[in-house]
């Protein structure tokens, strides 16, 4: 499996825990703890494989650069959300609303790397190159799910 692949299954898979937690708006209950624990995991795994994996290697490449830095500052307000999320009470109004907010920017975040990102690497890497950094983000993937 390619990277590509690999982060868009991770992608697919971040997507469905949104659809499952929606269906518990406006109520905090024990199911909805247990979503959005799983959904701050995935998203922590999934964004912390691509830092140690995929954007130090495309990032080699000077054209793709800035592409790398936007797409990191993406990560961190995506790790502000979920922190603010983490703290606030789950039957706070504001909670489902920041839930929101949190899942546009996911949404947006992923059509970006899915699109021009994905273009990029697809550009000035080679098949080689492109499993190998596969292979490197699994492994990644299991050490930090094991640290976690
Ligand atoms: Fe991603
Ligand atoms: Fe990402």
């Amino acid at each position: 499996m390619d990277i590509f692949e690999l982060i868009t299954n991770d992608h697919e898979k971040i997507l469905h825990i949104f659809d499952q937690l929606e269906k518990t708006r406006h109520k905090a209950s024990k199911n909805k703890d247990s979503l959005f624990e799983k959904l701050h995991n995935e998203i922590e795994i999934h964004a912390t494989a691509e830092e140690h994996t995929f954007y130090p290697a495309l990032q080699l490449f000077e054209q793709a650069k800035d592409k790398v830095i936007e797409s990191l500052e993406e990560h961190h307000v995506v790790r502000l959300l979920l922190s603010e999320l983490q703290k606030l009470d789950k039957s706070d109004e504001h909670w489902d609303a920041k839930l929101t907010v949190l899942k546009e920017n996911i949404e947006h975040h992923m059509s970006e790397e899915e699109g021009p990102v994905f273009d990029m690497a697809q550009d000035f890497m080679d098949e080689e190159q492109l499993d190998d950094i596969g292979r490197q983000f699994q492994k990644d993937k299991k050490e930090i799910k094991a640290h976690i």
